[in-house]
């Protein structure tokens, strides 16, 4: 016996006792089949293995932050000099940055790894949205996602008022007051947000939800994501044959991979490398700390949130758009992308086979790419009704145009393909009306594409 055939039956060995020790197959998550082996069908565990970091260096960061705005020199005495005092807040970041061992990769980290996890957050989004998985079985997966999408947002916005700089409290206090706009809700959620309306109130209640209230709803609604998850396993690639979108038979599940130890390695490769260039970023590039609130030194604070909400930032300075007009369209959209799986009916999942909703969609990610841009270039600054229509008509054209000819194109070469077919079955071997061994495409792509 060879040296490797020695090693791999030893290997097996070892692992086959853990396994069934462990009573792994149980409660691992199910087996997937082989062409999941690709990082475009992971992009969910990416964003979970950024969800996992953010846990760990949140709870880091908690056991020196102090959600106060009491005024202190505890932790930034030469920073705020000794004759004026900085809120506990800002000085206990500050402490972390310049006094804990590692706090400033810690912080950063912290913050940049948010970045990642809603940019990561997006691409899984936008990939399941373009090859189709929120149709049937998978419904309830995506509306379950697209709560998790907003309560990670949430995240997003409670956090960046913590280390209680000007900055932030500017942003923050804009987010408050489109939120109160909102009709009905809006007053509801005044006392909820704003507490006794000072700023400890406001720090608190951000305070609460970024630690305690979000981080359940994140775990309650993840929870529910892998169940669904587990339950219809990983959607097939985007087809026109709505007939492959079937659950996978007892059968085809034994050749498939398990879970563990193959595919938890597999994401496991991939967020050891996220964490590798995270930490780089970190490090070479640490956040710095803008100034606190009430600062009466400093000068010119412009009011900016963090880059996901830019686009937000933008709508309200367009001309004629109120806050509750930018509410009402933010809603509008998270009400589409929410109940998209009952918009789309069609069984196909092909791009190709849905161009209304693949224009939309691409018009969805360019106004907020270009709504970001706009909004981190000029923020604040009022946008009028014909800049409007110049900066967004030309993409939005385009797409319409790319998207029309693709889908013009496709129906003309599919129906030609299928006038050969025909005329191959009526001249052909078989008699017209017993099926060919081998129909490609198949019998559910007869009818006419959408
Ligand atoms: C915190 C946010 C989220 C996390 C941690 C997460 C995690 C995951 C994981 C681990 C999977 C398994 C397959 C994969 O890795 O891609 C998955 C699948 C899925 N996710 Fe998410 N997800 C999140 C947000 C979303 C959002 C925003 C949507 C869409 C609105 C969504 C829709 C889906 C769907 C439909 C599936 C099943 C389809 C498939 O197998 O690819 N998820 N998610």
């Amino acid at each position: 016996m060879s040296f490797s055939d020695w090693y791999n039956r030893s290997l097996n060995k070892i692992w086959g006792f853990v396994e069934d020790r462990t009573a792994m197959k149980r409660w691992a998550l199910r087996p997937q089949p082989e062409f999941s082996f690709k990082p475009s069908y992971w992009t969910g565990a990416f964003v979970a293995v950024a969800l996992v970091y953010q846990i760990i260096s949140g709870a880091l960061l908690l056991l020196y932050y102090q959600p106060s705005t009491s005024s202190t020199l505890t932790g930034c005495g030469q920073a705020v000099g000794s004759a004026s005092t900085a809120p506990a807040a800002w000085c206990s970041t500050y402490y972390i940055i310049h006094s804990v061992p590692m706090g400033e990769l810690l912080l950063s980290s912290h913050l940049y790894g948010a970045y990642a996890m809603i940019f990561l957050l997006f691409l899984h989004f936008f990939r399941g949205y373009y090859v189709g998985v929120y149709k049937s079985p998978r419904e309830f997966s995506w509306m379950v996602g697209t709560l998790l999408m907003v309560v990670t947002l949430g995240m997003g916005f409670t956090g960046y008022l913590l280390p209680y700089t000007q900055l932030a409290y500017n942003a923050t206090n804009v987010g408050v007051v489109l939120a109160l706009r909102l009709p009905t809700v809006g007053p509801l959620l005044g006392p909820l947000i704003l507490a006794d309306g000072t700023g400890q109130g406001l720090l608190s209640r951000m305070f609460d939800a970024h630690v305690i209230l979000l981080p359940l709803a994140l775990a309650g609604l993840f929870y529910a994501h892998l169940a669904l998850f587990e339950s219809h396993g990983i959607a097939p690639p985007a087809t026109s044959d709505p007939l492959q979108r079937r659950r996978f038979t007892d059968k085809e599940e034994k050749d498939h991979v398990p879970f563990i130890p193959h595919i938890l390695f597999y994401t496991l490769k991939w967020g050891l490398l996220y964490l590798g260039v995270l930490f780089g970023i970190a490090a070479l590039w640490p956040w710095s700390l803008p100034t606190y609130v009430g600062n009466t030194a400093a000068v010119g604070v412009v009011t900016e949130p963090d880059w996901y909400f830019l686009w937000l930032f933008k709508l309200v300075d367009f001309q004629g758009v109120t806050p509750v007009i930018a509410i009402a369209a933010s809603t509008a959209i998270l009400l589409y992308i929410l109940f998209l799986p009952f918009l789309d009916r069609s069984k196909r999942t092909h791009p190709r086979d849905r161009p209304l909703f693949i224009f939309i969609g691409t018009c969805l990610l360019e106004f907020f790419v270009v709504m970001t841009v706009w909004g981190g270039e000029t923020p604040g600054v009022q946008i009028i009704p014909i800049q409007i229509a110049e900066t967004l008509g030309p993409p939005f054209a385009v797409t319409a145009l790319a998207v029309g000819l693709f889908h013009w194109r496709y129906r003309l070469s599919y129906r030609r393909r299928l006038a050969a077919r025909q005329s191959q079955s009526f001249a052909g071997p078989y008699p017209s009306a017993v099926p060919a061994p081998h129909p490609t495409p198949s019998a559910t792509e007869v009818s006419s594409p959408e």
